[in-house]
């Protein structure tokens, strides 16, 4: 595996890399979902470049960017292992070089789900994915449904801007207990990490009630927000939306997302369901 932390080598060697060739974003603190992530790319294209950035511009200024696990070695010997050829570690300076003041936003999507608690946050997403796509240019890029507004977004914008690549997103790796696995997990203590659960719990309540025959999201968020209504836990949302859009609906007819974020402790969790799908 051959490590890169300028934007010029970096692009010369995915130019002389064999075809096709899958990207996997991430912000490094690897876990099984990242793995999951890197397996998908590597069954799919013949070679497969991963980046590690934890892009500052996609954290608020009272978020987690300073504290967010960072383990290059391990997230190194991990990717190694797993037969990746290309690994993108740059600098913030070099992905945003002294001056940069150019984003790209997705409207409208970009201000739903996690959009309206975290402003700005999908427009770091769509800014730093975008860069990436370009540096690398990759056939397929792969990302983790348990970011289910992030891959709507990614898709929007691949299609608003015509960027030869497919977007592949793979399904959520839980832990056998069920808590969608995330870097973030590692912030939880013993107890928290139970507490945690509850994100789950609900919304296979929620699956379990539509399975029954409920179409109204209001009747499924309220049998939702029962479950979630546990002293140690925030809500910062639930809500119903329409995958691709992320717009509320209100009576459930094709596919629905069924997302969620709450706190538990400080930490901030994410985790979702698809409605009206098999599997
Ligand atoms: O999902 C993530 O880890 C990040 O949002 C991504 C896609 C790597 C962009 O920084």
């Amino acid at each position: 595996m051959k490590i890169f932390r300028t934007v010029e080598q970096m692009r010369a060697a995915c130019r002389a890399s064999a075809r096709p060739l899958g990207l996997v974003p991430t912000m490094g603190a690897l876990h099984e979902g990242h793995i999951s992530l890197v397996r998908a790319a590597r069954a799919q294209c013949d070679a497969v470049a991963v980046s590690i950035f934890v892009n500052p511009a996609q954290f608020g200024p009272k978020e987690d960017f300073s504290k967010y696990p960072r383990d290059f070695e391990r997230d190194r010997e991990l990717l190694q292992r797993e037969g990746v050829a290309l690994l993108f570690a740059p600098s913030a300076e070099e992905m945003y070089p002294a001056g940069a003041t150019t984003y790209v936003t997705v409207e409208g999507l970009s201000g739903r789900l996690c959009g309206k608690s975290r402003p700005g946050h999908f427009r770091g997403v769509t800014t730093v994915v975008s860069k990436l796509l370009k540096i690398v240019q990759p056939d397929a890029a792969f990302f983790g449904q348990k970011d289910a507004a992030q891959c709507a977004i990614i898709r929007r914008m691949v299609r608003d801007l015509n960027l030869p690549v497919e977007i592949v997103v793979c399904s959520i790796a839980r832990e056998p207990d069920g808590l969608a696995m995330s870097s973030r997990n590692a912030y939880l203590d013993a107890q928290q990490r139970k507490q945690a659960l509850v994100l789950h719990r609900a919304l296979l309540n929620v699956q379990e009630l539509f399975q029954r025959g409920e179409r109204h999201a209001s009747t499924l968020i309220a049998a939702g927000l029962q479950t979630l209504a546990e002293p140690a836990v925030r809500l910062d949302y639930l809500e119903i939306v329409d995958p691709d859009t992320l717009e509320a609906v209100e009576n459930i007819s094709e596919k629905a997302l069924v997302a969620v974020a709450a706190f538990v402790g400080s930490t901030r969790l994410i985790d979702n369901v698809v409605l009206g799908v098999s599997d």
